[in-house]
């Protein structure tokens, strides 16, 4: 007796070069179920224009880039659909058939969207906005994010992933609240058209455990606060941001003792001893030689770089396997495979809509 295999879906903006934080917060648990699920990973590159649409010099290298470290991290194209959202234009119908039953007061209430706002009122972003004098200089209008787009950001989250019958979704903590609009939006939607039957399948989330990672400065680590340490580290930018890594600002001599974890003394605890717990089979050791000034910071930086050595090298042989060519016809073949799931799914739809097919 053959069980269908559950549908999971996914995707990342195409925000080029990942760092470790992506690698072990998402990516990691994308190679690793990709056996045992349909998968759809997809390349959010219409989201990216839903802030940034006057930057869009850079897109394309984005989204090969960010496709090259899904491969080096061992997405195989051959278990899984890797495509671009761009080019399944399913999507959009999609976005805008569910955009007439969401409710505004929905997207308001957006915990995402209302917090971006808040951040973006501190910004110049935010004189565009209109949050502060409406006497803002006009020349900054090209940025406003007052945009149809960015409030409807999770309608079109919701139809990437509503448009797979996605069962499951492995999204982090920060998409949560995107992930329940889009369950909202389908029991919506199948309350109104599904004649008490199900039209749309409610997605759940599939939680990570994301391990907790530092930056090399300490504070979380983002490619906008400038302390990733990217996937595809090339070997001498690796040994500089490693041995320049936060460590215990008050482990001045390396028999001095040591605060690898968050304590009163190192409010952030170690980024070298995050690592370490992640790349360092034997990590507990490490931490007690810490602890007892047993090992220096310097030595345990090294130990890190060689525990290092071996992921980086298959990163690199792995990536260095497929070229822009290579990239651009998995993508073409995904989103191909992609579109076959996305159509027939639409087909469902507008029947339930009763629209003329
Ligand atoms: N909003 C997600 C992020 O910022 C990206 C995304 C777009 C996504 N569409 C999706 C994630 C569908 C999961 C499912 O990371």
């Amino acid at each position: 007796m053959s069980m269908k295999r559950k549908t999971v879906m996914s995707g990342m903006r195409a925000t080029g070069r990942l760092h470790l934080g992506n690698l072990w917060g998402a990516l990691k648990r994308w190679v690793a179920i990709q056996d045992e699920y349909q998968c759809y990973f997809m390349v959010a590159d219409w989201h990216m224009l839903t802030t940034a649409y006057d930057r869009t010099e850079g897109l394309g290298a984005s989204v090969r880039e960010m496709v090259l470290d899904w491969l080096a991290a061992g997405l195989d194209p051959k278990k899984c659909v890797i495509f671009l959202q761009s080019r399944v234009p399913e999507h959009a119908e999609l976005y805008l058939l569910l955009s007439m039953i969401t409710p505004l007061s929905w997207l308001e209430n957006n915990p995402t969207w209302k917090e971006q706002l808040q951040e973006l009122s501190k910004t110049k972003h935010g004189l565009a906005l209109g949050l502060q004098a409406p006497e803002a200089p006009s020349g900054e209008a090209d940025e406003s994010l007052r945009t149809h787009g960015f409030l409807g950001y999770p309608v079109l989250q919701a139809a990437d992933i509503l448009i797979y019958d996605a069962d499951l979704v492995p999204v982090g903590q920060d998409q949560l609240p995107h992930l329940e609009l889009s369950r909202e939006i389908a029991r919506r939607f199948n309350t109104i058209y599904g004649k008490g039957g199900e039209v749309l399948c409610e997605p759940r989330a599939m939680p990570t455990e994301i391990p907790k990672l530092l930056g090399t400065d300490g504070r979380k680590m983002s490619k906008s606060y400038g302390n990733a340490i990217d996937i595809f580290e090339e070997p001498d930018t690796l040994r500089k941001k490693v041995m320049g890594m936060y460590t215990d600002p008050t482990k001045v001599r390396a028999n001095d003792p040591g605060h690898p974890d968050p304590c009163p003394e190192n409010p952030p605890g170690c980024s070298v001893c995050a690592l370490q717990k992640l790349y360092n089979p034997d990590w507990k050791t490490r931490v007690e030689d810490c602890r007892a000034g047993r090992t220096g910071c310097v030595a345990c930086k090294k130990e890190l770089l060689s525990l290092l050595e071996k992921p980086f090298a298959e990163f690199r042989a792995r990536r260095a396997a497929y070229d822009a060519k290579a990239v651009d016809s998995i993508l073409a073949e995904g989103s191909a495979r992609a579109r076959e799931k996305a159509g027939a799914t639409l087909d469902r739809l507008r029947r339930a809509m009763r629209l003329v097919s």
